[in-house]
């Protein structure tokens, strides 16, 4: 009898709802379809750059609760690019190689990454220098990775910014109140855009789509003289004005992170039009907790289909959701794609169609 095959799993980039849920199906389907043995390597690649590796055996009876669980067993990161890897004495440094090294020490036959569009960029680079046998599943609130209609922790992310809408609706009537909602997103207003028709906004701002303040005073004021007594309006974080204005503020370790949009929009929306303003920052909110049952899903279907991949030597390829498919794409596609939203897009139109105001003269 052979030796039993070894396949590695890790998690990278920024945590969402369902990542568990996939690392469930694919201990399931490698060890109790394949009889492949699972280890789990913690903090992304850091794990495999460390030494000892940061490694844990998984089994079936191990991983049976975490179809619910938010956040990664396995940890992960979104800093610390290996190419260009951060020293403790302020240097940085190559680290690919100790990665490789790392899987071959291991003596994986294959590397399952769960990443989004930039973890599975490097993955797939690190995986082509050091001889990995690389397998992707895409995961993102932002929803951004391209080729895929959906990518795992996205519609939790949507459940959770609608059910703040929701909320909202009845303290801003309450109150006489304009609200409005930050949520993220990155460069991509899918949550902005699905939570708001979903919830009900009556104005939605989206990075795809520049806005002019005028526009959205004009939108409240229209509401007001028309009796409705308050609006909501969702915000996507990094959407910018007609001129290229995008609001940012200073984080740790001299990083520029977006956010802080809400508040500047609610004092010009107070200024011009006189009405009430408050702000509700969704942040992080948004990747936590339990994941959808539409996530744990799309994470088991990824999870099966990744593990196929694997046990059938079909490396460097992704695992995408297309026509309520589970399809496989190089993944030279993936990185080389991000998924925004285009003005034509159906949701923009329904958007219209419903007198939502996007911030432009379109409408
Ligand atoms: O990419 C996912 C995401 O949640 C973005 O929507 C957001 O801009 C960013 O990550 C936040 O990153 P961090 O966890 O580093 O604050």
């Amino acid at each position: 009898m052979g030796e039993t095959k070894r396949i590695g799993i890790l998690t990278s980039g920024g945590d969402c709802a369902g990542l568990n849920a996939a690392i469930r199906a694919v201990v399931h389907h490698a060890v109790g379809t394949y009889g492949w043995e699972v280890v789990g390597i913690g903090h992304a690649t850091q794990g495999l750059m460390s030494r000892p590796i940061e490694v844990v055996s998984l089994t079936p009876a191990g991983v049976d609760r975490l179809l619910i669980q938010g956040g990664t067993i396995l940890g992960t990161t979104n800093r610390g690019n290996p190419f260009a890897f951060p020293m403790a004495d302020g240097t940085t440094k190559d680290r690919s190689a100790d990665i490789a090294a790392g899987y071959h020490l291991l003596g994986l036959d294959a590397l399952i990454g769960i990443g989004g569009d930039g973890s599975l960029a490097i993955l797939h680079k690190l995986a082509k220098l050091g001889g990995m046998n690389f397998v992707g599943i895409p995961k993102t609130i932002d929803n951004d990775v391209g080729s895929t209609e959906r990518s795992i922790g996205f519609d939790t992310a949507v459940n959770i910014a609608t059910e703040a809408i929701d909320r909202l609706h009845f303290t801003a009537a309450s109150h006489n109140r304009v609200m409005i909602l930050e949520v993220m997103g990155r460069d991509a207003g899918h949550i902005a855009l699905n939570s708001g028709i979903a919830g009900g906004a009556h104005i939605i701002l989206l990075p795809e789509i520049p806005y002019d303040i005028e526009v959205v005073c004009e939108q409240v004021r229209k509401r007001q003289a028309s009796g409705s007594n308050y609006s909501i309006a969702v915000i996507s974080e990094a959407v910018c004005t007609v001129g290229g204005e995008v609001v940012t503020h200073q984080q740790q370790f001299g990083e520029c992170r977006l956010g802080g949009i809400g508040q500047h929009l609610a004092d010009e929306i107070g200024k011009r039009t006189g009405a009430e303003t408050r702000v509700t920052v969704l942040g992080h909110v948004q990747r936590g907790g339990i994941p959808s049952p539409l996530d744990r899903v799309l994470a088991s279907a990824f999870g099966v289909a990744a593990v196929d991949l694997a046990v059938s030597g079909q490396f460097d390829r992704v695992v995408t959701w297309q026509n309520r498919q589970v399809v496989s794409v190089p993944i030279e596609e993936i990185v080389s794609t991000y998924r925004t939203i285009s003005p034509e897009d159906t949701l923009v139109k329904t958007a219209r169609g419903l007198n939502i105001c996007l911030g432009d003269r379109m409408g």
